[in-house]
């Protein structure tokens, strides 16, 4: 009886040992991937200084993507997220402000950024929605950048990143992707849009915009609380079935839905608003292409 009680004692030792291992194997695995400094090929565009780009640029950056959401009204870093259980992490400052990447940023550290999910000290970022900028066309992509080497500087330094052991064990066992993850860093990039309202224009803005960040991939709504709010399900399998294109724009427009509901600032209506007539048709025509997918859930 003794022997016994003494090998399970062992057997559960040595387990105990093994998890101990195990977990000790993929907090290192994370911390390693956290503190590598990623390479990238970025293939060079040229940056224009148009007048007509860098407005292009600044419709983009404040209405489509709505970098101002994380980065701050004047993009000048703001504390993204101090979850006790992923650590401190700040979106930085994008000006050429004292802390500001502005300062040093090259055009291609710009393009790594936006374009690969890479910061400009080889950082994979993080909850950074590089992954939907990616999808950026050369001409959009210059005018982006052109638009933010035009940003008033900012004194704002933010902390750096501090991520905790749990959000390193995420990443070591590959439940918490990085933007640097996602992306197919060997594609071919388009030049330019190919028409300006339609359903491959509003299928381009709902990546620009990363509407799928919240909605979902398949835009079937996401339910994980983890990470980005979660958004309900915007294809007719969901409450957008009876809508038309005007209750669409309104919900854009005023964050108000047919049935008079107000929508929650978690749903960045307040810089979708200032999108054109042409970008909402585009958007709402994609997603009345989409097949009625049904609700996501657990
Ligand atoms: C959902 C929030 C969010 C949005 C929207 C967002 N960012 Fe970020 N961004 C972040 C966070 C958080 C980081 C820092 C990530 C890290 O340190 O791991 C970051 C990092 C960056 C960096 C890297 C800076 C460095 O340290 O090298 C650049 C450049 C950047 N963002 C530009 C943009 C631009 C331009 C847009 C819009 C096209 C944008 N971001 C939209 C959250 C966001
Ligand atoms: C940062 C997260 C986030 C992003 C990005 C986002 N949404 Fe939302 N969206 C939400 C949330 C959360 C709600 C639900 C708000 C509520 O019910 O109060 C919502 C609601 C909506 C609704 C109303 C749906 C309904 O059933 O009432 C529409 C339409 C919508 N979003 C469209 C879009 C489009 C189009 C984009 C991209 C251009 C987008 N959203 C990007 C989070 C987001």
């Amino acid at each position: 009886m003794r022997k016994n009680i003494r090998r399970i004692g062992i057997g559960i030792g040595v387990l105990v040992g093994l998890l101990v291992v195990v977990i000790l194997g993929v907090f290192f695995n994370g911390r390693s991937k956290l503190n590598r400094a990623y390479g990238v090929a970025v293939v060079e565009i040229s940056i224009p200084s148009s007048e007509e780009a860098i407005a292009r640029g600044e419709h983009l950056v404040r209405t489509v993507s709505d970098c101002t959401g994380c980065h701050g009204e004047n993009l000048e870093g703001a504390l993204f997220s101090d979850d006790p259980s992923l650590g401190v992490l700040y979106a930085p400052n994008l000006t050429a402000g004292e802390g500001g990447v502005g300062r040093s940023y090259s055009d291609s550290d710009w393009i790594k950024a936006l374009r690969h999910g890479v910061g400009g000290d080889g950082r994979a970022l993080l909850l950074m929605p590089s992954q939907f900028y990616t999808e950026y066309t050369n001409e959009d992509l210059a005018a982006v950048i052109a638009y933010l080497k035009t940003l008033p500087p900012v004194d704002n330094p933010t902390p750096e990143r501090n991520a905790t052991v749990s959000l390193s064990i995420l990443i070591g066992v590959g439940a918490f992707p990085s933007a640097y993850d996602l992306i197919d860093h060997d594609r071919d990039w388009d030049e330019r849009l190919s028409e300006q309202v339609g359903i491959e224009t509003g299928e381009y803005l709902v990546d620009i915009g990363a509407c799928r960040d919240c909605h979902g991939l398949n835009l079937s709504g996401r339910i994980e609380e983890n990470g980005p709010p979660p958004g309900p399900n915007l294809t007719k399998g969901g409450e957008l079935v009876g809508w038309s294109y005007e209750d669409f724009a309104l919900a854009i427009r005023e964050g108000m839905t047919p049935t008079g509901r107000q929508l929650a600032e978690t749903m960045p209506w307040k810089a979708y608003r200032g999108m054109t007539e042409e970008e909402l048709r585009s958007i709402w025509q994609y997603l009345q292409s989409l097949p009625p997918l049904e609700t996501a859930s657990e």
